[in-house]
């Protein structure tokens, strides 16, 4: 096992009758700003639960943050917060509106510049509005760590940051208001927690056992609620373990003490940064296209993962990995989830133009557990998707 710190301060409150909670848990002196998106919090009753549990508080407003939040959308939140004073934020809704309010309350902190360089140059965070969040869909598991994406539409961009200062107060995990979610939804949800347990996993053995059977513990339980959830998203049991599934896939737990690869949320990125697929649907894609090019690499922990999880035990380790492979498309598949370019109409020209990126970017080292995905690997990975 590799040396590691694990530090996760986030309270949460799980369930049917928790957002009652927060009249308790927001400070009440301070001016309070709700973040939210399109509006799916006004249909499923949590804006009014919200506003209830609120009463009497000097709350402001900021709504139409969009799915893949933007720069140019929470630059706009800042000037809000100056304006108004803000000193405390709750976002209520999906992945992107807790992420952008991730941002939002860094980027008001922000001194040294312009807050976009938090996520290009990495500039680090020194301070950051006190924030929380009510969380309506099962995916990202940002409601418990300190990571958020933010894309910038003039350079059609999609980056990561993460901070010990971007960790929520707390969260308020709904099923139940999970219910109004569109199957396609619930869908991107299963997949984007499948695939954060796989970059904690799927590397190479390092002797961890718990962490390797915490990851699988929680990849076999989205795949036996995964498919209820999916084809009844009002069912509060199975709604209910796919939302924890998908928050302990990427609170720190199941990474503590073993190796990482985030390549395939990278090259992902990528593909929503050019095409706007949806952030599961690019995971989607990529997957099987960097387990095929890096097969030999990854087999043991591919074997390892055919037997533990699909219950492969037959054949040679070349055809138990590729059964394996397979097995995961066809879980994605039978979800609605494609996993082609040709499925989303990308063009091959896209390759190039994300192969250049990397490039430009100085990844020609490469990135991934042991850096083996450099350019020419993301170009294999991404031909294998045509
Ligand atoms: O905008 P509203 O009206 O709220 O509608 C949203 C949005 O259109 C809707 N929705 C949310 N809850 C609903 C609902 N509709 C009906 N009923 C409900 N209960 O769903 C749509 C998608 O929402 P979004 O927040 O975009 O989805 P998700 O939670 O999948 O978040 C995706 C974003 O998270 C990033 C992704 O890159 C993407 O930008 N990620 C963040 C991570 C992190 N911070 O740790 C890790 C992930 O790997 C991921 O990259
Ligand atoms: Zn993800």
């Amino acid at each position: 096992m590799k040396d590691f710190e694990f530090y996760n301060p986030v309270k949460i409150l799980f369930g049917k009758d928790q957002l009652e909670k927060i009249g308790d848990l927001v400070p009440a002196e301070k001016k309070i700003l709700l973040l939210y998106g399109g509006g799916s919090i006004k249909k499923n009753g949590v804006y009014e639960g919200i506003i209830n549990a609120l009463k009497d508080r000097d709350i402001v407003e900021f709504k139409g943050i969009e799915p893949n939040p933007t720069y140019e959308t929470c630059m706009n939140a800042v000037d809000l917060i100056k304006k108004e004073k803000v000193e405390y934020l709750l976002a209520a809704g999906g992945g992107s509106v807790i992420d952008a309010t991730k941002f939002i309350a860094a980027a008001v902190s922000y001194e040294e510049g312009d807050p976009w360089e938090i996520l290009s140059k990495g500039k680090e965070i020194k301070a950051s509005i006190p924030f929380a969040d009510i969380l309506t869909l099962p995916a990202t598991g940002t409601e418990m760590n300190k990571n958020a994406v933010i894309s910038r539409k003039s350079t059609n961009e999609k980056l990561a940051f993460s901070s010990p200062y971007s960790f929520p107060q707390f969260s308020v995990l709904l099923p139940e208001a999970a219910g109004t979610l569109p199957k396609e939804q619930v869908a991107n949800g299963v997949v984007d927690a499948f695939v954060h347990v796989i970059e904690q996993y799927l590397t190479y053995p390092v002797n961890a056992p718990l962490q390797d059977r915490f990851a699988e513990s929680i990849l076999k339980t989205l795949i036996e609620e995964g498919p209820k959830t999916y084809k009844n998203p009002k069912d509060y049991e199975s709604m209910s373990n796919l939302m924890w599934s998908a928050t302990m896939a990427l609170n720190g737990i199941i990474k503590a003490g073993v190796p990482e690869d985030w390549s395939v949320h990278d090259i992902g990125h990528e593909l929503t940064a050019f095409h706007n697929i949806d952030h599961a649907r690019t995971l989607a894609i990529v997957l099987p296209g960097i387990w095929h090019v890096l097969k030999e690499e990854k087999k043991d922990k591919l074997v390892q993962y055919g037997e533990r999880v699909w219950n492969i035990t037959e054949g040679t380790d070349d055809e138990r990995a590729e059964k394996a492979i397979d097995r995961t498309v066809e879980f994605f598949e039978s979800l609605g989830v494609k996993t082609k370019f040709s499925d989303y109409g990308i063009p091959a020209e896209t390759i190039d133009k994300i192969v250049d990126r990397f490039k430009k970017r100085g990844l020609i080292f490469g990135i991934g557990d042991r850096k083996l995905v450099k350019p020419g690997v993301i170009r294999q990975a991404l031909e294998d998707r045509l």
